[in-house]
């Protein structure tokens, strides 16, 4: 058995550049916080325990991810990221060992960590490091002439020699509680910027003759941080790109892969084509053959094979049944359940409606709290009126019925199977099934009628 890992990530940062009022670390990046990213790297390698360091902005942070087995540990006031780790010490498991994460780093990659804590499992200390054309603002790694590390100069900290080190520090480490405990009982704060830095372990560690193993990450995105909200913008884009990849490799044609955005999960079949600015929110689910056209935005749907949404679509909360034609301009809002070969066209409203096999609502319709079932047919502007301002009722509609334009279902009502509403149709009691039923004064003509003149 390996020795219980321990993970703390400092989070109680002030994020001063991004000018937010709310906690850099819940600032979304692919529709989830930054500190979630982080979050699911961890989790993927099993830790006992998960330490988050939170301070600015206060309880703001733990109760926007609560519902997690998380060890919150409040850092007050902020004096350095030594001092941050300092804060969780009491919560560590001495015989085991520590991975340092920062909250504001969400690519971080499993993978690179597990080789971290592997290196640590030996006894040794692993440090993430980095080679960075520009390497301004960062940490740097200091090594002897044996290319051993020595030490980490902070930026501020550094000399004109120094500066010109391009190897920088990511802020990431691992290595065994008990060593970490007692360096960080010996930090000063006598720098620059007059904090306790984690980074001085490192010169500590080195003195003691520790083993000091550095380790990279398999791209430099990963150990990014977000400082500013265009850092954010540079994230997110690499990270759609990065999904985009993904989905063309498993057989999804995207028209333009640079103007995709997955804020959330999307699991597509085969053969998908996905238009330019389609947004994908939640959790969305395309089976093979789907295409989606141009300028939608699809949240917590599951579409059946061979669907067709066309452009400016807005579908949220759907299950979509195969084979349906979509739009364009159509609003499927929560509840809506469309089975095999339903169409729903332009400027169509649904929501808590289910509609039957190969049933068409066609053209500039609201459709609310029904039930609509097999080959009916609903004409151009029908109107379910039901809401009374108080409740809300049920419009059912049966198999193979047809609506005339322009009516009005005023739920609770039912249209019998096979039954017809005249257009402009005013349905305030149900319409048996198989006859005509329709509301409308009667047409006249008046014989000889003149339009006024101007006097
Ligand atoms: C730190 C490193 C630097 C490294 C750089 C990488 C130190 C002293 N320096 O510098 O070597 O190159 O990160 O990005 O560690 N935090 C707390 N409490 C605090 C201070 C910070 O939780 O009191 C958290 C922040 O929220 C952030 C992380 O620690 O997630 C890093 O803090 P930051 O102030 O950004 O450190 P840098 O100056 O960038
Ligand atoms: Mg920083």
């Amino acid at each position: 058995m390996n020795a219980p890992l321990t993970i703390v990530i400092l989070a109680a940062g002030k994020g001063t550049r991004m000018n937010s009022d709310l906690p850099k670390v819940l600032h979304p990046l692919a529709g989830k916080p930054l500190i979630s990213h982080v979050l699911a790297a961890a989790d993927q390698l099993k830790p006992q325990r998960i330490c988050v360091v939170y301070g600015h902005g206060g309880e703001a942070l733990p109760v926007a991810i609560g519902g997690r087995d998380l060890t919150w540990v409040r850092q007050e006031p902020q004096l350095g990221t030594g001092h941050a780790v300092q804060q969780a010490m009491p919560y560590l498991d001495m015989t085991g060992i520590c991975l340092i994460l920062y909250g504001d780093v969400p690519l971080i990659r499993a993978e690179t960590l597990r080789q971290m804590v592997l290196i640590a499992h030996q006894g040794a200390l692993a440090l993430l490091t980095v080679t960075l054309a520009d390497p301004t603002g960062y940490g740097r790694i200091v090594r002897d002439g044996h290319g051993q590390v020595r030490r980490i100069v902070e930026h501020k900290d550094a000399s004109p020699e120094q500066l010109a080190i391009r190897e920088v520090n990511t802020g990431i480490l691992c290595l065994p509680t008990i060593k970490l405990a007692g360096w960080l009982t010996r930090l000063g704060n006598d720098n620059a910027q007059g904090e306790y830095y984690l980074t001085d372990v490192i010169a500590m560690a080195a003195a003691e003759g520790e083993r000091i193993l550095p380790c990279h990450p398999a791209s430099e995105w990963e150990v990014m941080g977000v400082n500013s909200r265009s850092q954010l913008a540079g994230l997110e884009r690499y990270q759609q790109h990065h999904i985009a990849e993904a989905l063309m490799a498993a057989g999804v044609t995207l028209i333009d892969p640079a103007r995709l955005d997955v804020r959330g999960s999307l699991e597509c079949g085969r053969d998908c084509l996905i238009d330019v600015n389609c947004v994908f929110e939640g959790r969305v689910v395309l089976s093979e053959n789907v295409t989606v056209g141009a300028n939608c935005v699809l949240k917590d749907v599951a579409l059946g094979p061979g669907v067709e949404i066309k452009p400016f679509c807005h579908i949220d909360g759907a299950v979509i049944g195969a084979k349906a034609i979509i739009g364009p301009y159509a609003r499927l809002r929560p509840g809506t359940e469309l089975a095999e070969a339903a169409h729903i066209g332009n400027f169509v409203e649904l929501k808590n409606t289910q509609v039957g096999f190969n049933s068409k609502i066609n053209h500039l319709s609201y459709v609310g709290d029904a039930t609509v079932g097999r080959k009916v047919n609903i004409g151009a502007g029908t109107i379910t009126c039901n809401y009374d301002g108080a409740n809300k009722y049920r419009t059912v509609i049966e198999d193979e019925a047809f609506i005339g334009s322009d009516s009005q279902l005023v739920a609770p009502v039912t249209v019998g199977k096979g039954a017809t509403l005249g257009a402009g149709t005013t349905l305030t009691k149900d319409a048996p099934a198989g006859e005509l039923t329709l509301s409308r004064a009667r047409q006249m003509t008046i014989p000889g009628w003149k339009r006024p003149v101007k006097k």
